[in-house]
């Protein structure tokens, strides 16, 4: 079987030129579940599957950041039983999954409100930070009871914290007052399952990010997947409200 790099190299890929940060909305894993006659938790179960070849594929292709929208804020609106589901086996995929990870050199990070989560998806999310703190790989990312609005929110109280003066605030002051001012701003965002909407996901720093929407649904999508979505990146030119 022929290695992601040389799928992705026949594909046309120029992996000297990768975009340094992906983002990704993990879309429709409900509708493909309920589309086969299966509850909607199974969709996410295989979600999770999904998740573990697309860390693996991004490692593999040499991506610095790849963040994935896992829990939304908006999220908590879901009926109880999916909501404490998710909140499960993100908790399992974490603990299960943190051995792995440091083997392939990958960093976990996470963002979102994580004050409101359950203590034992906390202490599983910070040990998974903790245990991969020194891989020099990929940095995985992931967005947990996270929200765009939130976030700046967010940056804004740190601001009014600090007394900082309104003429000292600046765009480049807000971005330093992110949940994550070291990460680079992520350049392509993918959304599956079709819909053309970026639901609060990074929304100060996806403002130039190239958005990528593929009609496959999160459980069927693959690291040929993914080589396609970088492909059509490539395709763009990127001119930051310049000319080209
Ligand atoms: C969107 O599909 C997906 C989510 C809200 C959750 C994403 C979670 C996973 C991929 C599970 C694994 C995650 C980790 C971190 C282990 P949807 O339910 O909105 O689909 P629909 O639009 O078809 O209803």
């Amino acid at each position: 079987m022929s290695s992601l790099v040389t799928v992705a190299e026949r594909a046309g890929l120029d992996l000297s030129h990768l975009p340094k940060h992906v983002a990704i909305i993990m879309d429709g894993n409900g509708r493909w579940a309920t589309g086969k006659g299966l509850g909607r938790l199974l969709g996410h179960r295989e979600g999770y599957q999904t998740l573990k070849g697309v860390v693996e594929a991004a490692g593999e292709l040499g991506i610095g950041f790849l963040t994935v929208y896992a829990f939304s804020a908006e999220n908590w609106r879901r009926p109880e039983s999916e909501v404490a589901g998710l909140m499960k086996l993100i908790e399992a995929a974490m603990r299960e999954q943190t051995a792995h990870l440091v083997k392939k050199n990958v960093r976990v990070q996470i963002i979102g409100r994580l004050n409101e989560l359950p203590s034992s998806l906390r202490e599983a999310l910070e040990e998974g930070v903790s245990s991969t703190a020194h891989c020099t790989g990929l940095t995985f990312c992931l967005a947990i009871n996270y929200g765009g609005r939130a976030e700046i929110v967010d940056a804004i109280r740190a601001m009014v914290a600090k007394g900082t003066s309104a003429e000292a605030v600046t765009e480049e002051l807000v971005s330093e007052h992110l949940y994550r001012p070291d990460f680079p701003e992520p350049d392509l965002m993918i959304r599956t399952a079709g819909e053309m909407r970026w639901s609060n996901f990074l929304i100060w720093q996806a403002a130039y990010a190239e958005l990528v929407v593929t009609k496959t649904s999160w459980p069927e999508f693959t690291g040929k997947s993914l080589v396609d979505a970088l492909v059509e990146y490539q395709r763009r030119t990127r001119k930051f409200g310049g000319l080209s």
